[in-house]
Parts: structure tokens; sequence; C-alpha cells
């Protein structure tokens, strides 16, 4: 299938058969195109913790109560739930990780390469963090380049998937404990396979005109 035909087929999927889970190895491939999802200066700085089982779901779902109790059936229901994670900010550790996985994968040819990548990319973080003064904002865009990639892979496997913003951060940081670990949470992915209720299944694609978003200069 072709992206666009996946881009006007895949949709927002609100009820999920409970009994149907994503085949193993195609669930790892879902991973692997997460991991290799893009990100400004190559940062990744993303962290992903995911539910494939009933008790790890209800962990998530004690986030979607109140105004988000009508995300839970798609988390409890789905296949699989992943949360998109983002670091807090960006470390010296982490800077330092990429630089040696940069090395490892082969990207420098010698000592001044390396340097030069090092420098690089810790004036790109210095300059959001000083200048822009908004590191994590920009942090967290490049976690949803990766929710928009998995979405699209998502649809070219077949497989039905709900992006979920609406749930309680402090709740999930709390059960996650992810203040501790320097991340806070960015966005929820529900995976799996369309319930035959699924009302939305059924409704047409809604979308801007193209005047109203593309201007040719
Ligand atoms: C970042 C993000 C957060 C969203 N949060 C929710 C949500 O909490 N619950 C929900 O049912 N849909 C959620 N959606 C789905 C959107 O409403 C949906 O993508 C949009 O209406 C376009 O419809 P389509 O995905 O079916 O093409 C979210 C989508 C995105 C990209």
């Amino acid at each position: 299938m072709d992206l666009l035909n996946v881009s006007k087929t895949r949709y927002t999927t609100k009820a999920y058969d409970p009994n149907k889970k994503i085949p193993k190895e195609q669930f790892e491939r879902l991973l692997e195109i997460l991991r290799l999802a893009p990100s400004s200066i190559n940062i990744q700085p993303w962290h992903y913790f995911i539910a494939d089982n009933t008790a790890a779901k209800a962990r998530i779902a004690k986030a979607l109560v109140g105004k988000y109790a009508y995300n839970a059936p798609k988390v409890l229901d789905s296949s699989h739930t992943i949360l998109f994670c983002t670091q807090a900010d960006i470390s010296e550790t982490h800077l330092e990780n990429l630089l040696s996985r940069d090395e490892i994968s082969g990207r420098f040819k010698d000592e001044k390469a390396k340097q030069g990548q090092k420098d690089s990319r810790t004036g790109y973080v210095d300059y959001y963090r000083n200048e822009k003064g908004d590191i994590q904002r920009w942090a967290e865009n490049q976690t949803f380049i990766a929710l928009g990639q998995a979405l699209l892979a998502a649809g070219i496997e077949g497989i039905d998937a709900t992006p979920i913003g609406g749930f309680d951060e402090e709740l999930i940081a709390e059960e996650l404990g992810l203040a501790e670990k320097g991340l806070i949470p960015s966005v929820l992915l529900t995976l799996g396979y369309r319930s035959e209720n699924d009302f939305n299944a059924k409704l047409p694609k809604s979308r801007l005109i193209k005047e109203d978003i593309f201007t040719l200069l």
C-alpha cells in the first residue's frame, strides 16, 4: 500500500477488539521503526514505556480518569500501548552517549570529525536552552516526529492506532516514577485492531482544504 493511500485510510481508532493481539515480530518491527525516527541533531530525547499485558495497561489507565476516562477503554482493550516520554532536559550523560554511539556506528573518520560533531551538537543544545529558552518544547517536538512515524508505520502494517494526548500527566508521572528518571510524559499510542462497534471507522475523514493550508510563493 502506498503512503498516500495509508494516509487516506488510517484513522483514529475509538474502540478495540480486546481479543486480538499484534504478532510479536510485527510489534518488534514497529519498535525498530520508532528507534529509527529522525530528530533534530539526532538528539533522540525520547524514552518509551511499553504495556503489552493486562496489568501493565491497567497501570497506564490509572492516568485515564475524570475528564480523561473516555480514553481508558482504548488502552485496556488495545493489544499494546506505548507511552512516549521526553527527557525533561538534555544532560551531559545523554550527549556523551549519543557521541559514543555515533563513533561506534562508524560516523567519524578521525578525532577532528568527532570533536566537530560534539561542538555542533552542544552549540545547538545551548542555543535551545539559553537563547530560545525552551529546550523542553524543542525536545518534545522531536518525540512527536516519532509519533507521526509510528502512526504511518502502523497504517502500513495494517494495525489500528490511537494517539492519545488526553491523560493526566501528573498521575502517569507518579505511577511510573518519571520525575526521578528525568522524563516528562508526552503522548500515548494505543495499537491493536478495531472493534466492529467502532463508530469512527465508518466516518469520512475531515481535513481543511488545500487553499486553507498551502501558500505557493
Ligand atoms: C497529539 C494527538 C493527541 C490526540 N489525543 C486524542 C485523545 O486523547 N483521544 C482521542 O480519541 N483521539 C485523540 N487524537 C486523535 C485526533 O483527534 C485525530 O487524529 C484527528 O481528529 C484526525 O483524525 P484521524 O486520526 O482519524 O485522521 C489525538 C491526536 C493527536 C495527533
